[in-house]
């Protein structure tokens, strides 16, 4: 992901040397300002070191902020692209995988693991890198200097590891901790609020802020871990190298006193052993965020290496508009092990229009998300004019297929906006006016503030349920599909806002291969066919009539939910005579 950005990558190198360099260079200079202007008394001296010190400390200073501007704008990119690329994954993920994963752990894998990604991607490239070549100069001037000094000094130096190490390994356990604790909490919160009307019905305000406040602590431990994590690191290291500093000022004070050395060499090797004390301190820090950071890049690289299940194969060809039919041939589908749809085989005529009858849990959903591949059947195939869909493009079989369910997805946007969902911007105002005519959408609509460009809220709670299912249904009607799946569309509404969606139902079905799955008789009766499907199983088939005269399945379901309806339609009506 970092090669794009090559060449500013050996501009930061090239920046980082220089810092490097030059911060030994003043290490080395401790030697010349001691023995030439302190014992020599030398006057060039004078004049000239003080200036190269100024010279030296300007161009540390402009190679360090272009270096850290450099590497911040690759690791920022980096980010970006892979926060980018992730979401797309996720995107592409067949429906099974947002079953398993909870909305809130897959927001906190974009938000906050890509998060930690960066730190350790921008701390990594800028410190990492720098300090460690840093490390290295300053590591020359010691051993340059005084070689026996330098190797006492050193020996502290393995003393380190195992304490880096460790520190490493327990930051990347607490970050993953973290990272799911964050997880669980933004799944809570997701919920909660979203679901506010439901948690003060119920009188559970105390309840969640309970559960929220026990999730919240844990989050403060692991914080308070890390913290003490990171708090420790520092003065362990600056430990050790009072360690290393109290023996060579033992050592190398006996050498000048001895006559061995002089001043300035001492005072230019403790100069350069203090100040790798900064680099390494860093290092160490920089290890710890490189752990978290890996904690985080495991997480979202197994959701961007998840397959998604349902995808094109290979040579996939594009799907002609329905001719013929739907036929479905000896399909069983298992959503884990047992069997949800048990061999079912159903033809469907093209422009015919099939109830689906049922028991609630019978399978009926299940059955019609087999058809726009939301889900691939276990056994068997589905063909349509005689291709299997799994044979054909994802984009051409969705594309002409409309959906509308009992719950209306609408999103926070204007209702010009929801109703063109799927081909913004390619349609006229008039088609749009003209789909919300049709749905009889559009007189509401124009009661609205701003018409169609009214924003309709989250999930469009600014509306009633019917005007909700009616955008939907100008929305099925915009994008004119052949074939029709209509779920429970209206069972969420009431008698009245029923009977304006039905009327736009009606206009939407006709001349459309429709499945329609309702418990209304009245939508029923007007369909070509009923198919009864119990435990997921198709036990009848026919039309109202016959299967009343059957006395089977569809009896069963009529005496027991539709004949009321019928009653109260009929009653419904003589008191409007
Ligand atoms: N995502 C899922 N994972 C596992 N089981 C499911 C899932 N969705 C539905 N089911 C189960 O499949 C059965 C049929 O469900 P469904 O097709 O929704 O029935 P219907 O629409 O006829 O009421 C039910 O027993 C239900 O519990
Ligand atoms: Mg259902």
């Amino acid at each position: 992901m970092a090669r794009p950005y090559t060449p500013k990558f050996l501009l930061a190198l090239l920046c980082m040397l220089v810092v490097g360099a030059l911060t030994s260079a003043i290490a080395f200079l401790v030697k010349p300002a001691l023995d030439d202007i302190f014992f020599k008394k030398d006057i060039t001296m004078l004049k000239w070191i003080p200036i190269a010190v100024i010279v030296i400390y300007f161009t540390k200073g402009v190679c360090n902020y272009l270096h850290a501007l450099l590497m911040n704008n690759i690791g920022q990119r980096i980010i970006r692209n892979l926060q980018n690329e992730l979401y797309r994954h996720i995107q592409r993920q067949s429906l099974s995988f947002f079953t398993k994963n909870p909305t809130g752990i897959l927001m906190s894998r974009i938000t906050s693991d890509a998060n930690l990604i960066q730190g350790a991607v921008s701390g990594a490239l800028t410190s990492l890198l720098k300090d460690s070549f840093t490390l290295l100069c300053l590591v020359f001037v010691i051993f340059y200097r005084d070689w026996k000094l330098a190797i006492i000094a050193m020996l502290v130096f393995p003393l380190t590891v195992y304490p880096i190490t460790r520190f490493g390994k327990k930051s990347r356990m607490v970050a993953t901790r973290t990272q799911a604790t964050v997880g669980t909490l933004t799944t809570l919160l997701q919920e909660t609020i979203s679901g506010t009307r439901i948690v003060k019905a119920f009188g559970m305000e105390n309840y969640e802020s309970k559960r929220f406040a026990k999730e919240n602590e844990r989050l403060f431990r692991l914080a308070m871990k890390k913290v003490s994590i990171n708090a420790l690191a520092p003065p362990f290291m600056e430990f050790l190298g009072g360690i290393g500093i109290a023996a060579i000022i033992f050592y190398g004070g006996y050498q000048v006193i001895k006559g061995a050395s002089t001043p300035g060499t001492f005072f230019s090797f403790l100069a350069a052993l203090i100040m790798l004390y900064e680099p390494v301190k860093r290092l160490t820090d920089v290890n710890n965020t490189i752990q978290q950071g890996i904690a985080g890049a495991q997480r979202v690289f197994e959701v961007i290496d998840t397959i998604p299940e349902i995808q094109n194969k290979k040579n996939a060809v594009s799907l002609p508009r329905i001719a013929t039919g739907i036929d479905i041939k000896h399909v069983t589908f298992c959503y884990e092990d047992t069997p949800v749809l048990k061999d079912v085989s159903l033809s469907i005529k093209a422009g015919e229009v099939l109830a689906l009858v049922g028991m609630s849990g019978g399978g009926k959903t299940t059955l019609v998300n087999l058809i726009p591949r939301f889900y691939d059947v276990t056994e068997g195939q589905i063909l349509i004019d005689g291709h299997d869909i799994r044979d054909v493009t994802i984009e051409s079989l969705r594309g002409q297929i409309g959906i509308v369910t009992q719950q209306t997805i609408l999103f926070n946007d204007s209702i010009k906006n929801n109703i063109a969902y799927g081909n913004i911007g390619n349609n006229t105002d008039e088609q749009i006016i003209r789909a919300a005519k049709a749905a009889n959408a559009h007189e509401f609509i124009m009661k609205l503030p701003n018409g169609y460009d009214t924003v309709i809220g989250e999930q469009g709670t600014k509306l009633s349920g019917g005007e909700r299912q009616r955008i939907s249904i100008a929305r099925a009607l915009l994008k004119d599909a052949p074939i029709l799946i209509l779920d429970e569309a209206t069972s969420s509404l009431d008698t009245e806002a029923e009977i304006e969606v039905q009327e736009a139902l009606e206009t939407l079905m006709k001349g459309r291969t429709t499945i329609v799955i309702a418990h209304r008789l009245s939508t029923i009766r007007k369909a070509d066919r009923i198919v009864a499907l119990v435990n997921g199983e198709i036990v009848e088939e026919g039309t109202h009539e016959t299967l009343l005269e059957k006395r089977g399945e569809y009896f069963k379901l009529y005496t027991m939910q539709f004949q009321d309806e019928e009653r109260s339609h009929e009653s419904d009506w003589l008191k409007k005579q």
